[in-house]
């Protein structure tokens, strides 16, 4: 049987890496989209895999964005993909209430330019879609925890862009017959994971810091709670909507709840630190009562200060996910808990500080 071929957008993503990887080990010839302005071009991809596909012509990147929908219709005509995972997307909640125009414009739009191309070219019967819904969509929630019934009540640009793109794909296996599932997935992070997003600046600040590299780290709202999970457990379950009799949207998510300040503890208590937290909102800070031995930060150092050029103008407090249906359906589970994903990313951005030092 022919090799299956699939077409990442977004394949120089966090998730993109993790499912490009799970696509080839799986036996797929991948395609993935990059942009021109790509900075870390494949380089989340690990070498050897990454190399061994290359030399098989089982991985090929494309030129593309999602602003330019003649290139990815032509990209689509070339391929003519098996499975589509649309991930690409300007995904930072903060950066979209600075360029919400921009936000719309790639995250909604770009995903119709991507539906209408694969309707255009008569691929509903062919190609089936998966897109990158997400947690953002609940908002400000009405019910704890969050499933796939629970009401949208997005409150960002980057949200609302969202919202906007589900409701495309929805539209398109409603009113065309496209099989197109929509992931509803809360907040996955990795030591692939940008560095603006708070889990990996926290993972890297601390690995800094201990370094003599940095002198503290300056969060926004340490209160805000996140289901957390390892996007190398979520990418799987992207694949496995895409691998079902009927198309469906689901919800993927742990169950369990952290704040931004509890993943800062887990992460300073892996690096080896001990807390005291003196002060109460943007006076709070967190100093250090002990050091890793080796570390050139020192006992008494403030690690932690609320800088308020990080809080948001509406922000989503609280959320946690009840991935029940996806477990039921999928067979799907989430393998890695909040406290090894911390100790992961931790380690990582340790090792990757000291080797550059
Ligand atoms: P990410 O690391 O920010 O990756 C975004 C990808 O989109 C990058 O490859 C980026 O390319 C690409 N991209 C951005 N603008 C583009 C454009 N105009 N044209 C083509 N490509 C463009 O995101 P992620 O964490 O992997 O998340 C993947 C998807 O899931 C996103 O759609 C995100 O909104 C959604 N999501 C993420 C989470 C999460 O917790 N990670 C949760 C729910 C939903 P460059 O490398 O060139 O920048
Ligand atoms: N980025 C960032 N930087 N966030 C901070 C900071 C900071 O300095 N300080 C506090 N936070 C808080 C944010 O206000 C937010 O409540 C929480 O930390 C998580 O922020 P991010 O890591 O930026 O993620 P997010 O939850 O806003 O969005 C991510 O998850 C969504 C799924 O729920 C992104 O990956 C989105 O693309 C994704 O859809």
């Amino acid at each position: 049987m022919a090799a299956r071929t699939a077409l990442i957008t977004g394949i120089s993503g966090q998730d993109g890496a993790y499912l490009a990887e799970l696509l080839l080990a799986k036996g797929y010839r991948v395609h993935g989209l990059t942009r021109h302005v790509s900075g870390a071009g494949v380089a989340r991809l690990p070498g050897a895999a990454w190399r061994e596909a290359e030399i098989q012509g089982r991985l090929q990147l494309h030129l593309g964005d999602l602003l330019d929908g003649t290139s990815l219709t032509r990209l689509l005509e070339a391929v003519r993909p098996d499975e589509v995972y649309h991930l690409a997307a300007q995904s930072h909640v903060a950066v979209s209430f600075g360029v919400p125009e921009y936000t719309f414009d790639c995250n909604a739009l770009g995903t119709l330019r991507l539906l209408e191309a694969i309707r255009g070219l008569g691929l509903i019967g062919h190609t089936r879609f998966y897109q990158a819904s997400t947690s953002e969509l609940f908002g400000a929630v009405t019910e704890r925890p969050q499933r796939e019934s629970t009401p949208f009540r997005p409150r960002s640009p980057y949200a609302i862009s969202k919202l906007a793109a589900h409701w495309h794909a929805v539209n398109h296996r409603e009113a065309y017959g496209l099989f197109a599932c929509c992931g509803i997935l809360f907040n996955h992070e990795s030591p692939r994971r940008g560095e603006a997003f708070v889990s990996r600046k926290i993972s890297l600040g601390l690995a800094r810091i201990d370094a003599g590299l940095q002198d503290c780290l300056r969060l926004g709202n340490l209160e805000a709670r996140r289901d957390w999970g390892h996007a190398r457990d979520y990418v799987e379950a992207q694949w496995l909507m895409l691998q079902q009799p009927a198309p469906d949207d689901y919800v993927i998510a742990t169950g369990e709840q952290y704040s931004v300040r509890e993943f800062f503890q887990a992460a300073a208590e892996e690096a080896g630190f001990d807390l005291a937290w003196e002060g109460e909102g943007i006076d709070c800070v967190a100093r250090a009562t002990a050091v890793p031995s080796g570390s050139r930060a020192r006992a008494g150092q403030v690690l932690l200060r609320i800088d308020p050029a990080h809080l948001r103008p509406s922000e989503v407090p609280d959320l946690c996910g009840d991935a029940g249906k996806a477990r039921t359906q999928l067979g799907w589970q989430p393998r890695t808990d909040f406290r090894a994903l911390v100790r992961e990313m931790v380690a990582h951005d340790r090792a990757v500080v000291r080797g550059a030092g």
